[in-house]
């Protein structure tokens, strides 16, 4: 889909019609990675983490995201969040957000017989599944792998997807689980008949699963592209000034566009996974689905990837999380918490400045940002607290 940016004037926010705001007022972190224990109680507006490197700055990000998404963004193995020697890790949250605020907890325990980690999540105290909590608080997590959205691996792009969809779409969680699932399935089944062991009829049970719950994933993937690429459009311009025509487009790799029914877009998976079985069976690995599928990028009608320069990348890649933050405040009905994990000593003065005064104006969300150098361009919000972090030990600064 392509957005042409629209005139100044309707870029920006309506004047006095703040969006509730959901906000972190507490934080408590037990046995989580380099904390053994600790309370941190932010303030509504902008909170700044500042401390050397290794000290617990993104630690301490990822503890809120984790309690936000129910696991970490930036680990798939539970056993890394545990305290090193430690069986247990906890992190909870008081959350204020209309119409009610809540307390949010991540649990993870570790099984002394099997070794195996499990988590638990809970609501108020009481345990809840992870679809109970996702939604509930949401954050738009910014750091430096961010900056690689546009000219790094696909893997990147779809997982900036599935973050926001884990956070609006319930229904879309649910088939991404039972694909990924089904996809480690079929793979074991292709690997073992590629060494000519396992059984063939199989392959054609998971072959239609996969491409049920593919097609969900698919087509809810590309709903979000379309919703997001005018979000993208509207963001560069109020970060550039610039006209510049930004054009997001999911680009599945077995169709030129995913079909806008779910039937068809089975159909067309299925037809693709059908033909290509004898390739899959030689290579021992599924060759097209959601877990292969990508974002195109365009900049004024040419591929963004090859031909914009790296400060253009870096603007579309700013535009696109504002998009995320503005499609999570339209969709869940509350501004989303920023977390920026020292992503502003990456940018130039100039697209600091307007990053930070975007984030400060319209929706005035909660920011926590995490930073090793002096932060100079915050002049624009109004709360501002300062903390420090030291060998996992955070205190707010006196100022
Ligand atoms: N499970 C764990 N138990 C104890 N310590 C851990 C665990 N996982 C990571 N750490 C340590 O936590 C420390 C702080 O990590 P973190 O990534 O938060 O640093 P940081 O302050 O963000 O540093 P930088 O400025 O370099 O990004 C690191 O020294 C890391 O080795
Ligand atoms: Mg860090």
């Amino acid at each position: 889909m392509s957005v042409e940016a629209p005139d100044v004037d309707t870029a920006s926010e309506p004047a006095g019609t703040d969006p509730p705001r959901c906000a972190i007022v507490r934080l408590r972190v037990h046995c989580f990675r380099n904390y053994a224990e600790a309370t941190v109680r932010f303030g509504p507006g902008l909170n700044v983490i500042h401390g050397q490197n290794a000290q617990g700055k993104t630690n301490l990000l990822e503890a809120i995201a984790t309690l936000a998404l129910t696991r970490s963004p930036r680990t798939t193995s539970s056993g890394d969040l545990l305290l090193w020697s430690e069986d247990a890790a906890l992190a909870e949250a008081d959350v204020a957000r209309p119409p009610a605020d809540v307390t949010l907890s991540v649990r993870f325990q570790r099984d002394p017989t099997t070794n195996r980690v499990s988590r638990i999540t809970a609501v108020d105290g009481k345990p809840r599944p992870a679809r109970a909590v996702l939604g509930v608080c949401p954050v738009v997590l910014f750091w430096p792998e961010d900056l690689a959205l546009v000219r790094g691996g696909p893997d990147g792009r779809r997982r900036f997807l599935d973050v926001i969809l884990a956070q609006t779409d319930q229904q879309a969680v649910a088939h991404m689980s039972r694909y990924r699932r089904v996809l480690e399935q079929r793979n074991a089944l292709l690997h073992q008949l590629r060494l000519g062991g396992g059984a063939r009829d199989s392959l054609n049970s998971f072959t239609s699963e996969l491409a049920h719950h593919g097609a969900w994933l698919g087509l809810a993937r590309s709903r979000l592209v379309d919703a997001l690429a005018p979000l993208a459009a509207l963001s560069l311009h109020d970060l550039s000034g610039q006209r510049e025509r930004i054009a997001l487009r999911y680009a599945p790799v077995h169709v030129e566009t995913i079909p806008d029914s779910v039937e068809a877009a089975e159909h067309a998976l299925l037809e693709t996974l059908r033909d290509r079985a004898s390739e899959e069976i030689a290579r021992g690995i599924t060759l097209a689905g959601p877990h292969r599928d990508d974002i195109a990028f365009d900049l004024d009608g040419r591929a963004a990837r090859g031909t914009a320069s790296q400060g253009q990348q870096r603007s579309i890649v700013l535009a696109c999380k504002l998009a995320e933050v503005r499609y999570l405040q339209d969709t869940a009905g509350v501004a989303p918490v920023i977390l920026l994990d020292d992503v502003l000593s990456e940018l130039d003065p100039e697209r600091r400045r307007r990053l930070l005064a975007l984030l400060a104006a319209g929706a005035r969300h909660q920011v926590v940002v995490t930073t090793t150098e002096p932060l100079t361009e915050i002049a624009d919000f109004e709360d501002v607290l300062h903390f420090t972090v030291r060998g996992g030990v955070v205190t707010q600064d006196e100022r």
